[in-house]
């Protein structure tokens, strides 16, 4: 099994999330999290080899290790927008054959692709001749009337046998008719137990389970029971403390635990460039409203940014009287 950088960060990884795990949020991400490896938004191969969009694979140096997501389903364009991504820095490079919007659909990629393994097989060779960082593929167990017992082994053998050893398994079926990309996260049922066998069915492929896991506990124990790696998404966005900030600690056996109270203030020298090159405060914070889930103070956090980020003229200031509403709630060290 390759031992790279990404192979090792993808025990746990934070899924890629359209218009979520933008720069920005990876950058937050990374405060909490030296180990975990952390995906991008999806960029389309067309926008990147036809529309020359290369802005889309901006990142900072130090959200290493971080992996590129693309969806395509042209081998050739696709290995000429993995080589794209290789050249920006990217440590890994994924395809999409999981992601069910119609707009998705209409290009013939995503989750669709799982009716065409042959086709998925072609694209994964082309991108595997075209990049020496690794090739890997996230995907479904199946789609509509598909049977998953049967489609999704045979997909693990035909893309492996392309070069991919490497799979995220978002552990429902996608129903391209009927279904908003959003039920498609809910509503098919998850099977874990399936995703589990075919580790033992394919125990050379480095295995990570995704979809519905919320806590460290339930990462452990999937991991505890063989699976290599855990793609978590949801939980890791709208309260990342839960999920990040104890990680290395415990999924890694290595640093101490972040704090989120640490991570506001990480974040304003990244707050002050972006607003100095022309951002606007919210398009960081947005990503940050769920810093202090569940603790005192919370709701006043949200609050606070929610309504003033997006003014003229918003910045560090308002993140830090933000969090006064958390420090000024936060229990008093007893006196020693
Ligand atoms: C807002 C949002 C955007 C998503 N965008 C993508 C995407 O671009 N590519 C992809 O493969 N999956 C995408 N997904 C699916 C997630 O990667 C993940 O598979 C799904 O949310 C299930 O994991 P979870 O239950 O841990 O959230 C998206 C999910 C959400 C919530």
């Amino acid at each position: 099994m390759p031992s790279n950088a990404a192979t090792r960060a993808a025990r746990l990884s934070v899924a890629p999330m359209m218009d979520w795990t933008n720069r920005h949020c990876r950058y937050l991400h990374r405060r909490m999290t030296r180990q975990a490896l952390l995906y991008t938004e999806m960029v389309t191969a067309p926008a990147l080899v036809r529309g020359g969009a290369l802005h889309l694979l901006e990142h900072d140096p130090s959200e290493h290790p971080v992996a590129l997501q693309l969806g395509g389903s042209d081998p050739a364009e696709l290995a000429q927008a993995a080589r794209l991504g290789e050249q920006a820095g990217y440590d890994e490079v994924n395809l999409n054959i999981g992601c069910p919007s119609d707009r998705v659909q209409s290009g013939c990629f995503g989750a669709v692709l799982m009716e065409r393994p042959a086709l998925v097989a072609d694209c994964v060779k082309a991108m595997r001749d075209a990049v020496s960082v690794e090739v890997t593929v996230k995907c479904r167990i199946g789609v509509d009337d598909q049977n998953p017992e049967t489609v999704l082994p045979d997909f693990l053998a035909r893309v492996s046998a392309a070069g991919c050893n490497r799979f995220a398994i978002h552990a429902r079926k996608a129903w391209l008719q009927g279904l908003s990309p959003k039920e498609n996260r809910d509503i098919p049922p998850l099977d874990y137990d399936l995703v589990q066998r075919m580790k033992g069915l394919f125990p050379a492929l480095h295995l990570s389970v995704n979809g519905g896991i919320t806590t460290l506990d339930q990462a452990q124990a999937f991991l505890d029971a063989g699976l290599d790696g855990v793609m978590i998404g949801r939980a890791a966005y709208h309260d990342p403390p839960s999920v990040l900030c104890a990680a290395d600690r415990r999924i890694f056996g290595t640093g101490v635990d972040s704090d989120p109270v640490t991570v506001v203030h990480d974040m304003l020298p990244y707050i002050e460039t972006h607003l100095r090159t022309g951002g606007r405060l919210n398009q960081i914070t947005r990503h940050m409203l769920g810093l202090f889930t569940g603790k005192p103070g919370a709701r006043a956090w949200r609050r606070t940014l929610s309504e003033g980020a997006h003014k003229d003229g918003a910045g560090p200031e308002l993140v830090l009287r933000a969090l006064d509403h958390i420090t000024a709630l936060a229990p008093v060290p007893a006196p020693v």
